[in-house]
């Protein structure tokens, strides 16, 4: 019995992003990160709060399924997709922008680089804009997924009601540490939330009060007059930034803001309710250039989520629609050399 304990703590266990590598596409294609930033690029300079949504939309792919586009499938008339999630409909946003990018990398190397991993790099691209140039490098080599469902969107996406247990367990599921969470959730400091995911802290909180007492009584004055009580029902469409301070740049302000009694989740709230989560807050509180090394390194780490690689999965043709039967075999077989390394590069 001994020995078969010690026989199992010797088997290897898949490290999260095993099988991706950075440079994955320089012999195939090497221009193809400089496609997918135009695209990103060009779509900022029309809206710059795309980047937020490009961000959200790979964090929203790598939850469900792991990293492998699913979220970008469209819905058909047999199956409800990932993207028709109420986490995910109407708020996700950013998926012309991956189809602008697949487009014009089809147009110049067809079938050889997954929907998944433009979206990778489109994230780190949108990092990139509203990061002041803070960027990293992305391990590749995803291929995309077959399966898209709204029940699991329901399953495995954090609800902004969610308490600090609830976060730490969802991310721990997904091998992210507790430390990732809060690091991630500083991704808050950019784009914005329709009413409908913070009003239940505005009207009929409790029995003892209408208003979450956590939350600055200002913020909430502000906020109810952004969102009446039937927002949801009548304006379902309003929107507000997240972050008060410097909405549109991704800095520390998002963990100033949430010592302050300006976090505008129920889930942003909660991150000072444990110990050990309130001291990473405090900590990246007081350095923005910690917070941000971090985060560039929990990027990665969620990249890597359960992702498909070597022969898994396909080369999706279009973003939106899973290949027929015949295309998706035929991809198989016409992958590159460099598709079957592995080893996650250190960045
Ligand atoms: C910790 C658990 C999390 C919860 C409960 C949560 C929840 C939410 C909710 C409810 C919204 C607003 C959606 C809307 O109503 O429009 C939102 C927006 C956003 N989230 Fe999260 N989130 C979490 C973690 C993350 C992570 C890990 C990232 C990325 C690394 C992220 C990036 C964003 C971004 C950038 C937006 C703004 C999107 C836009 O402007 O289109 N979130 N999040």
């Amino acid at each position: 019995m001994k020995s078969f304990i010690f026989i199992l703590a010797l088997l290897p266990v898949t490290a999260i992003g095993a099988g991706l590598k950075v440079g994955f596409y320089s012999k195939s294609f090497p221009s193809v990160e400089t496609l997918v930033q135009q695209a990103v690029a060009t779509a900022f300079k029309n809206n710059s709060g795309i980047a937020a949504g490009l961000i959200r939309l790979h964090f929203h792919d790598c939850f469900v399924r792991g990293c492998d586009g699913s979220v970008l499938i469209d819905s058909t008339s047999n199956n409800t997709a990932e993207k028709d999630a109420a986490p995910n409909n109407p708020s996700l946003r950013g998926f012309e922008v991956i189809d602008a990018a697949k487009k014009a990398v089809e147009a110049a190397c067809a079938r050889t680089v997954s929907c998944a991993d433009i979206l990778a790099f489109a994230a780190r691209d949108s990092i990139a804009l509203t990061g002041n140039n803070l960027t990293y490098k992305v391990p590749a080599g995803r291929r995309d997924g077959r399966v898209s469902t709204k029940q699991d969107a329901l399953n495995n996406l954090p609800s902004p009601l969610s308490t600090a247990a609830e976060l730490v367990g969802n991310f721990t599921r997904k091998n992210l540490t507790a430390e990732d969470m809060v690091v991630l959730s500083g991704a808050h400091t950019v784009g914005r939330s329709h009413c409908n995911s913070f009003t239940n802290r505005l009207y009929k909180f409790s029995n003892a009060s209408d208003v979450d007492p956590t939350i600055s009584p200002g913020y909430a004055f502000l906020l109810k007059s952004i969102c009446p009580s039937n927002s949801s029902q009548f304006f379902p469409n309003t929107t507000t930034a997240m972050d008060l301070m410097t909405p549109g740049a991704l800095d520390n302000r998002y963990y100033l803001g949430l010592a302050n009694n300006l976090g505008l989740f129920t889930s942003d709230q909660a991150l000072l309710t444990n110990a050990t989560l309130k001291a990473s807050v405090d900590e990246f509180v007081k350095s923005d250039n910690k917070w941000k090394k971090k985060f560039v390194k929990s990027m990665v780490k969620m990249g890597g989520i359960d992702v498909l690689t070597g022969t898994q999965g396909e080369i999706r043709l279009n973003c939106r629609v899973i290949n027929s039967g015949s295309a998706a075999l035929e991809l198989t077989t016409t992958m590159t050399g460099s598709a079957a390394s592995s080893g996650f590069d250190e960045i």
